[in-house]
């Protein structure tokens, strides 16, 4: 499905609306996990200019492409391999279920992004209002990131459990993540079941993560061209 000029500009405008409603999530002295995206690149921007201002914070950030661009705005960052108590991880998603539920990866760094969400203390969502769905899935496929050894096994065993896998690729060669990953971009109909196929999809041999993020968003930012809605999984 393609989307119309005016439709792009509207989606355009709910991500900054969203990105730079994120800069009221972040305190002084905060630790902050700093997500990748289209839509994070315009909180990345409203922090930076925060920083400038004096805000005293330090990321930690999911993706290469994040890093370059902290060091652009002047945010310090953490240590990659540190331990890391993040008092909140701001990122977007590709999809977002009414029970908050997610499915991220469509940039490749699902990987980075799950680590740096788990060790936050709040996780804020950012989209815009094309990404709410009824149901996750179709059209939107599930990134699977796999290790390049055997990955054909597990193609295989996500096609036994339905639902069509495609190894990613751009501009003709094989996608690689930053960790040197393989993703599977495993298109399913619907998951009216997140929680339950998140944990199948770790069993399987080869796979290093999946884009299914369930139970773990805090605060979801909906971003549209009218201002932005926040909401919480328990109001
Ligand atoms: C990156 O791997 C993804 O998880 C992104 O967070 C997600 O795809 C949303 O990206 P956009 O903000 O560019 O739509």
């Amino acid at each position: 499905m393609t989307s119309s000029p005016s439709s792009s500009v509207q989606q355009e405008s709910g991500k900054r609306a969203a990105g730079e409603a994120a800069l009221d999530f972040i305190r002084d002295g905060a630790l902050v996990g700093l997500g990748t995206g289209s839509t994070v690149k315009y909180f990345l921007q409203a922090l930076g200019e925060r920083v400038q201002a004096g805000l005293r914070v330090r990321g930690v950030p999911t993706s290469r492409e994040t890093a370059e661009l902290a060091r652009q705005w002047q945010i310090p960052l953490l240590p990659e391999q540190g331990e890391w108590e993040l008092d909140v991880a701001v990122d977007g998603a590709d999809q977002v279920d009414p029970h908050f539920h997610l499915i991220k990866g469509g940039g490749g760094a699902l990987l980075r992004e799950k680590i740096v969400a788990g060790a936050a203390r709040t996780f804020v969502v950012l989209v815009d209002h094309t990404k709410c769905v009824p149901v996750l899935g179709n059209p939107m496929p599930v990134p699977v990131e796999v290790t390049p050894f055997g990955w054909p096994q597990s193609a295989k065993q996500l096609e036994a459990l339905g639902g069509v896998p495609t190894l990613r690729k751009k501009q003709g060669t094989v996608f690689e993540t930053d960790g040197g990953h393989y993703i599977l971009d495993w298109l399913v109909d619907s998951i009216p079941d997140p929680v339950q196929l998140e944990a199948r999809l770790n069993r399987i041999p080869g796979v290093v993560g999946n884009g299914l993020f369930v139970n773990q968003t805090s605060t979801l930012i909906i971003g549209s061209p009218d201002g932005v809605q926040i909401k919480h999984p328990s109001s």
